[in-house]
């Protein structure tokens, strides 16, 4: 197995986006989010499990003050998509007025997101804005990405917090699945 390769399942995954370059992209990111919420006192929401890693480091890098919670949204078992399920952690009540950030790991077809945005847009907070580390899309039902990382192709990508079967979250840089070598 080469060191820039995970093989898993019959499954070829190659690397993809190294960690620093995710760094570099997350202090890009950091000075927008510094220049938007300066004074604002956001609540930035990660949704579980693949948000941690970038939430964590994205965070690290802000200087704004912050409240942090989290939603569990389930829809994925392996690489198929199936039936969404989202958990709510906190009091709703908590979202109303407040500068609400959520915080995501991938957004590939949108289902997730949108049915975030639309459940949480319920609880009448004063703005809602989306910071997703890769995007396979650029807007999903009239919902825009506010803050993307990185624009990739539609390859499953697993690594920082993207897993296959909840495994390899804790790889450092980001691989995708190789299609054509078998
Ligand atoms: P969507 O609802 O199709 O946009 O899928 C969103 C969720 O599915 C993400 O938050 C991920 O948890 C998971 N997901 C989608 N694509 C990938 C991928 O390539 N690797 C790992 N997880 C993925
Ligand atoms: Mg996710």
């Amino acid at each position: 197995m080469k060191d820039d390769q995970i093989i898993i399942d019959d499954l070829i995954f190659e690397k993809y986006i190294q960690e620093n370059d995710v760094y570099q992209r997350n202090v890009e990111l950091s000075k927008e989010l510094n220049d938007f919420y300066k004074d604002k006192n956001p609540l930035v929401i990660g949704v579980l499990n693949g948000c941690i890693y970038f939430m964590m480091d994205i965070l690290n890098l802000c200087d704004f003050d912050y409240s942090v919670d989290f939603i569990r949204a389930k829809s994925y078992k392996g690489m198929e998509s199936t039936k969404l399920n989202i958990e709510y952690f906190s009091d709703k009540k908590l979202i109303e007025n407040k500068y609400i950030l959520i915080v995501e790991d991938i957004i590939d077809s949108g289902k997730t997101i949108s049915n975030i945005y639309k459940k949480l847009s319920t609880c009448k907070p004063k703005n809602i804005k989306i910071i997703s580390l890769l995007s396979k899309v650029e807007s999903v039902d009239e919902i825009d990405i506010d803050w993307c990382g990185f624009k990739i192709e539609n390859k499953y990508v697993i690594g920082y917090g993207l897993d296959y079967n909840n495994l390899f979250r804790n790889l450092k840089d980001i691989y995708k699945l190789n299609e054509e070598e078998k």
